[in-house]
């Protein structure tokens, strides 16, 4: 449904005009968010649970349309019957439904509607609509950078949010930020050296690569589901372009009580970054495009080979994380499959990703899983066209 909403507007007397042009353009809904807008005069608007007025007033001036989509604060099923009351159609949730992942989601949801439609009225169902994952921006400084060729580089900053130590970052993403520019996510390489590895694709990160020691920068996160932990394994890491970036901190931190392998490509010999941190923690296999260094060819070529090189008794116990551009990740798990049950074979594919929270949706994988939340690394099923989730 095509909706017009009345964020943009500067003060809510504009509501009720702004509601009447949106009806006469043929706008179907309008959300009333009090994200936007304030009083000409008179006290600010409170953030959570306001709007009751202007919805009324807006609901009286535009009769039964265009439908009125009610948000902000709404957690409990009372929040949802103020909103009704006030002459809402639909209801928004936000912020109460940050730091769930998928499955919570639904629960939540359905505890809701549960409360909804029980008599009499109870409200089991509540949330706090302050957010419990972290939305405030840190400013970090550039401190070093090096550039790998000339679309990849690796920038090291002075601090992040908080204190991490190797591995307390696996499976984790940070969003960076340059005001006016606008923000993208990153996985951080390496929590040491608080770093992350560039490759300049678009508007945001060829702005990164005119930067250099002692720009700031702001960073939000982390955010990410992590890594479950594996015992007694053989951990194959296969990484593709920068892709491999993900993978250095998840080695860190699965590397007590595993052993781990690394296939790492990319497309020169250049671009393939850093390889000393990986052969610290286990053996290494380099396969590039052109044949500039390691094996002639793209990584998944690789994977038998390297698999066949174990020991059978580790041969047995393999599991298998792949991150990198998805047609790599989708033959890496072709070919995986054949070698361990689908619950050993862990992916990340750098799907488009906005929020960072699970609102937006823009994330979802081919089975609907939000890979910002329940992932970004997921189990092989997640990355199925209707794959069964289990809830
Ligand atoms: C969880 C997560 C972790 C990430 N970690 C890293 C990281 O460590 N290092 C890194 O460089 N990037 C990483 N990315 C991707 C990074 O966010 C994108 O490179 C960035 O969004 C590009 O923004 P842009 O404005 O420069 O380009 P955009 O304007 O967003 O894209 C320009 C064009 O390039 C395409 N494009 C976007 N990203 C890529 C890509 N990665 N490869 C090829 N084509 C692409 C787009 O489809 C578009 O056509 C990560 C993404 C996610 C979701
Ligand atoms: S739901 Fe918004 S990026 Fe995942």
């Amino acid at each position: 449904m095509a909706y017009a909403s009345s964020q943009h507007l500067a003060t809510v007397e504009d509501y009720v005009p702004d509601v009447l042009k949106a009806k006469a353009q043929g706008y179907r809904g309008y959300k009333i968010h009090p994200g936007g807008g304030q009083h000409a005069t008179g006290p600010a608007i409170p953030s959570y649970i306001g709007h009751m007025e202007e919805i009324r007033e807006v609901r009286k001036a535009v009769g039964d349309g265009p439908v009125i989509i009610g948000m902000g604060g709404i957690a409990s099923s009372e929040h949802v019957r103020q909103y009704a009351a006030a002459g809402a159609d639909l209801f928004g949730i936000g912020s109460a439904l940050t730091g769930l992942d998928s499955a919570q989601f639904r629960d939540y949801l359905a505890e809701l509607h549960g409360d909804l439609c029980r008599a009499p009225r109870e409200d089991r169902c509540r949330r706090s609509c302050e957010s419990v994952v972290p939305m405030d921006y840190a400013t970090a400084r550039i401190r070093s950078r090096v550039d790998y060729d000339a679309s990849l580089f690796k920038l090291a900053f002075d601090s992040l949010p908080a204190d991490y130590r190797d591995g307390n970052l696996a499976g984790k993403f940070f969003f960076l930020c340059v005001p006016g520019v606008g923000e993208k996510p990153f996985a951080i390489f390496s929590a040491s050296e608080k770093s992350v590895i560039v490759r300049v694709v678009g508007e945001f990160s060829a702005h990164l690569a005119g930067l250099g020691p002692g720009s700031e920068i702001l960073l939000r996160g982390p955010y990410g589901r992590g890594v479950p932990r594996f015992e007694n394994s053989t951990l194959v890491f296969v990484g593709g372009g920068t892709g491999i970036a993900s993978l250095l901190e998840i080695a860190h931190q699965l590397q007590p009580g595993n052993r781990e392998v690394f296939l790492l490509g990319a497309r020169t010999r250049e671009q393939l970054f850093d390889v000393d941190k990986f052969e610290r923690l286990g053996p290494v296999t380099l396969a590039t495009d052109d044949g500039s260094l390691g094996r002639h060819g793209l990584a998944p070529e690789f994977l038998a080979e390297v698999a066949a090189g174990l020991p059978q008794a580790e041969r047995e116990r393999l599991v298998f994380i792949n991150c990198g551009p998805a047609p790599m990740v989708h033959r890496c798990f072709e070919i995986q499959k054949e070698m361990v049950s689908e619950e050993r074979i862990l992916g990340s594919i750098e799907y488009m990703t906005s929020c960072g929270v699970g609102i937006c949706g823009k994330c979802a994988s081919p089975s609907g899983a939000l890979s910002c939340i329940d992932g970004p690394f997921m189990p092989w099923r997640e990355f199925q066209c209707g794959a069964r989730r289990e809830v």
